[in-house]
């Protein structure tokens, strides 16, 4: 008999086969009991009559508890009924193990203690869904650049600088130095598209950031592809396309999952290239009109402003032209106006904030010296990356994409702490 998981369960219909799974919950009654299975790439209900099985089998069905694990041995058949389409007639049981008063019950529960219990919080559908949309995001984005002539470059985690300014760092001994944990890979990607053209990375960064918000994580993935011989307006190109393209994959390759999640389909399927653009200049008015009183020229956009300029679009927009006083030291002036630099933030609808911050980078030697001693950067860390800008410098631009705010985004999920396994947060290190 053959051994399949329940994923595959389309492709054996008529047949009798063997899953291994795990009890998500049931339901019986004297006659018939009704088990949802689980066995990680899906769910399907197996169903369990008493006349059909041996007597033990059916008080084994009914008696063991949420959680147990086991092997189950039944015909695939069709099921109309559910969304999955298929069910298990259920003909032998061998539990390999009864879990002990397993804590996540289908009742409702707090948020904290679904928290203390991360490590079994996963296995519930919803979790499930988002990781598996979560998974999606990470394969089509592989596909997206790989098919786009990108090389994917992996910038260290323990470093010497701080791309994104000194005050969020986490940082360690290096034997006899000081390092941080990587904020951004951004620096070694510039170098890297320097010797391979068109780069991209996916790796962890951290940021001890002391924000308690539903968009803060302090460990968070993010893809950072850089350019050569791009301008700030072909990079924004590239965002759109590439935001696009992942929206488009998980609508079709995860239809069961945003079912699940009950995600409002027909706000993604609008997701398409090009996005509406508006410069900083332009959204501090929107603001003002909208009544916002508290934001002057020159300040930072909170999640409140970012949600009220999105509510107007229902495409993620890119903020683009901010002052160079809030932006980091690397960022290309724009040519006309010395108070605004060539970057974009690209916001994304529905109040889930920036998902992306990219930029043109300065590639003048003179003017780069100049921004690193005026942001009063530790000029050793930073030789290398100012040795770049005299050997053979390009324009080039690239950008960072958040996953965890993507994730929360095209899932639906209200908090960045669902969309990622084992989220890290102020004052969260377990499970
Ligand atoms: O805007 P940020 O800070 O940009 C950079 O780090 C650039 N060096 C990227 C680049 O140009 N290569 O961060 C990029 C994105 C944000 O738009 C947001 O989606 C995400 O990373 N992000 C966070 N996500 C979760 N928790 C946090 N604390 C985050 N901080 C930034
Ligand atoms: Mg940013």
């Amino acid at each position: 008999m053959e051994k399949i998981m329940i994923i595959d369960m389309p492709n054996h219909v008529g047949e009798t086969v063997k899953i291994g799974a795990w009890l998500a919950n049931k339901r019986s009654s004297g006659k018939i009991a009704f088990l949802q299975l689980r066995d990680g790439s899906g769910f399907v209900q197996g169903v369990v009559v008493k006349s059909e099985v041996d007597e033990d089998i059916f008080a084994t069905a009914k008696a063991m508890p949420q959680e147990t694990s086991m092997y189950v041995i039944g015909e695939v058949t069709k099921d109309e009924r559910s969304s999955f389409g298929y069910e298990l007639q259920v003909k032998g049981i061998e539990v390999i193990q009864e879990a002990v008063d397993y804590p996540i019950t289908p009742k409702e529960h707090g948020v904290e203690f679904l928290m203390d219990n991360r490590h079994l919080w996963l296995r519930s559908r919803k979790q499930h869904a988002i990781m598996k949309v979560r998974n999606e995001i990470i394969r089509s984005t592989y596909e997206f650049f790989n098919d786009q002539g990108f090389v994917k470059v992996d910038p260290p985690i323990l470093t010497g600088s701080a791309p994104e300014g000194t005050s969020e760092l986490f940082h360690t001994k290096y034997f006899d130095e000081d390092a941080y944990l990587s904020q951004s890979g951004q620096l070694y990607m510039e170098a890297a598209a320097m010797a391979l053209g068109k780069v991209f990375s996916f790796g962890p960064t951290f940021r001890a950031e002391k924000s308690k918000t539903r968009r803060h994580l302090i460990e968070f993935w993010m893809i950072e592809p850089e350019m050569a011989f791009t301008e700030h307006e072909e990079s924004l190109k590239v965002q759109e396309e590439y935001v696009s393209y992942i929206v488009q994959s998980v609508l079709k390759n995860c239809k069961l999952e945003l079912e699940r999640l009950e995600r409002d389909t027909s706000k993604l399927e609008n997701i398409k290239a090009p996005f509406p653009r508006i410069t900083y200049d332009e959204a501090i008015e929107f603001l003002h009109e909208k009544g916002f009183d508290d934001i002057q020229w020159g300040d930072d956009f909170g999640s409140p402003h970012e949600t009220a300029i999105a509510e107007s679009y229902d495409k993620p927009v890119f903020i683009v032209n901010y002052p160079i006083g809030i932006k980091p030291f690397y960022m290309q002036p724009h040519p006309e106006r010395d108070d605004v630099v060539l970057c974009a933030d690209l916001i994304a609808p529905e109040g889930y904030g920036e998902i992306i911050g990219g930029s043109e980078r300065i590639y003048d030697y003179n003017l780069m010296k100049q921004r690193i001693e005026e942001h009063g950067l530790d000029e050793k860390a930073y030789a290398w990356y100012l040795d770049l800008s005299r050997q053979g410098a390009v324009p080039h631009s690239g950008f960072g994409l958040g996953l965890e705010r993507t994730v929360a985004w095209i899932s639906g999920a209200e908090h960045v702490r669902e969309s990622i396994p084992f989220p890290r947060l102020l004052n969260r290190l377990y499970p």
